[in-house]
């Protein structure tokens, strides 16, 4: 690994940063939310997750629960859970349904066994330690409770990776600009099983893959642009890059009629 990626990697779990920048508010996740109407096949993420808990009852902690969309979709499909959203940034919570609370992965501040079911969904790539913050998931847990973590595959926006570095080269003027910042690859679809065996003895992987066609490069460069809290660590001119790849973007819509970008993310179910 080269040391620009090690900086990236520690920046991508920098407690100041997600707090004060990244997800000071939920602009930044809303842009990168909003692509996946775009995608086909749609999937809808709170309906699976509330499927994923239909034997649940009780108590389901919501770790890293940013602008609230699984904690509001639980409360209005199943009214019966108690349902707690929790997140590092108290910004980002103004808007969630209560009851919220601000704390860390790596330390809940809930009772060993006091949760049915938690959720830790595209999180754990930006806590500090993974394995001290899925022991304490797993510890906040009660016996035959389920965690259902989720995540994107290594492989996942490739086309927007060759974007960028096309357009950060543009912009540094050599042949090929330095990799986008990547968010999930700490923790990636990849990964995970690896990482969350160590706590729990069954894991399955649900795969959801899937294409964003985009007519309109928008969306695109909103989702581009929502890595602004990286832009020092990007080592190219930020807005510029992100400027550079809106005119690219353009120019491959009108010669092709469209920019496809190939997703592959999934969702990690849990179990002792
Ligand atoms: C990519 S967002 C995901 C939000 C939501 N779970 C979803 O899937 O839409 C990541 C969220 O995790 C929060 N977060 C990051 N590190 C955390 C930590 N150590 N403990 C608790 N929350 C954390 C961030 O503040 C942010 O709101």
């Amino acid at each position: 690994m080269t040391s620009s990626t090690v900086r990236r990697r520690a920046a991508v779990a920098d407690r100041a940063v997600l707090v004060n920048s990244a997800y000071a508010d939920d602009r930044h996740l809303l842009a990168r939310q909003s692509i996946y109407r775009w995608q086909q096949p749609r999937y809808d993420l709170p309906g699976l997750i509330t499927a994923e808990l239909a034997a649940t009852s009780g108590t389901v902690l919501d770790i890293g629960c940013g602008n609230g969309k699984f904690v509001s979709r639980l409360n209005r499909d199943r009214a019966d859970l108690r349902v707690v959203g929790v997140d590092i940034s108290a910004g980002i919570l103004a808007e969630v349904e209560k009851p919220v609370l601000v704390a860390d992965a790596e330390a809940l501040p809930f009772a060993d066994g006091s949760a049915d079911a938690v959720l830790a969904l595209h999180m754990l790539y930006h806590v500090g330690d993974i394995e001290a913050a899925i022991k304490d998931l797993a510890r906040v847990l009660r016996p035959g409770g389920v965690l259902l973590a989720s995540t994107n595959s290594d492989t996942d926006k490739r086309e927007l990776d060759q974007l960028w570095a096309r357009a950060a080269g543009d912009i540094l003027g050599i042949p090929h600009g330095p990799e986008r910042v990547s968010l999930s690859s700490r923790f990636s679809l990849e990964k995970a099983p690896d990482y969350l065996g160590a706590a729990f003895g069954r894991v399955q992987v649900r795969e959801l893959p899937g294409v964003i066609e985009l007519t309109d490069p928008a969306p695109l460069v909103a989702h581009l642009a929502s890595y602004e809290a990286w832009a020092e660590q990007s080592g190219v001119p930020f807005r510029e890059t992100v400027e550079r790849a809106h005119q690219i973007a353009t120019g491959i819509i009108a010669d092709q009629g469209s920019f496809k970008i190939t997703c592959l993310g999934g969702i990690v179910a849990c179990r002792r």
